[in-house]
């Protein structure tokens, strides 16, 4: 499966669940390919330091910039099994011309409304792709919730996205957890990381099973 990564909006978690999903593609035993398109490479460095450590299951990463992105992909599709495009938060050629070749887009958000208001331009880009790519589907992750349970910013998000007709939510939020902060620091998945974090696990497995299903 071809996926993105990706949206407007900086921060918001979108390398962390993008190396996550790698890794944990790479543990099923999957041929994965990451493409990091953000000059600032943190996946990238997340995939160098599991080389520099050892860590097994490998995860092959490249960079690969400007608007060759989707020939690329194709050519890159017939080696791999699953590619994951880790776009940066901005709008980029990379981040339009993934949109092209990709079979599902996950857009990550914070709960908040300047992320929120980000989404409009989502949309859009995900319409015009549409025209060439009809099967594309998007879908937004709240990410970076509030662990506390009274907080209830996810549902309020959730609610607002009604509005928009080329975007769904997954039922899984992301919430902001140290454990994905030290998991990546170390080139590590969520479900590599010891001591475990079961709540993260939980969550980030369940992402999983949105993503690829059952394949
Ligand atoms: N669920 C989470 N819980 C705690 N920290 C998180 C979580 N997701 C991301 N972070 C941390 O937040 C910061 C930004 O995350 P990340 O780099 O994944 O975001 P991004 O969307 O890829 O950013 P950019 O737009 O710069 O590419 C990092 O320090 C990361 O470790
Ligand atoms: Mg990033």
């Amino acid at each position: 499966m071809i996926i993105l990564v990706g949206g407007e909006k900086g921060g918001t978690g979108k390398t962390t669940i993008a190396t996550n999903l790698a890794a944990m593609r790479a543990l099923e035993g999957r041929d994965v390919l990451l493409i990091d398109t953000d000059p600032q490479g943190s996946a990238n460095y997340w995939a160098q330091s599991r080389d520099d450590e050892n860590i097994s299951p490998r995860v092959a990463c490249i960079q690969k910039f400007g608007k060759g992105l989707p020939k690329e992909v194709m050519d890159l599709a017939t080696r791999y099994e699953d590619i994951i495009i880790d776009a940066g938060g901005r709008d980029s050629v990379e981040l339009r011309s993934a949109l092209v070749v990709v079979e599902k887009a996950f857009i990550p958000i914070q709960p908040s409304q300047f992320d929120i208001w980000t989404l409009n331009q989502m949309e859009e880009l995900v319409e015009t792709a549409k025209a060439f790519n009809p099967g594309l589907t998007a879908k937004v992750i709240i990410s970076r919730s509030s662990t506390n349970p009274s907080v209830r910013e996810s549902d309020d998000t959730g609610k607002l996205l009604n509005d928009f007709d080329n975007l769904e939510l997954v039922d899984v939020t992301i919430r902001d957890r140290i454990a994905y902060r030290k998991a990546a620091k170390d080139g590590l998945a969520i479900i590599e990381l010891k001591p475990k974090d079961p709540k993260a696990v939980k969550e980030i497995e369940g992402l999983y099973k949105e993503v690829f299903g059952n394949g």
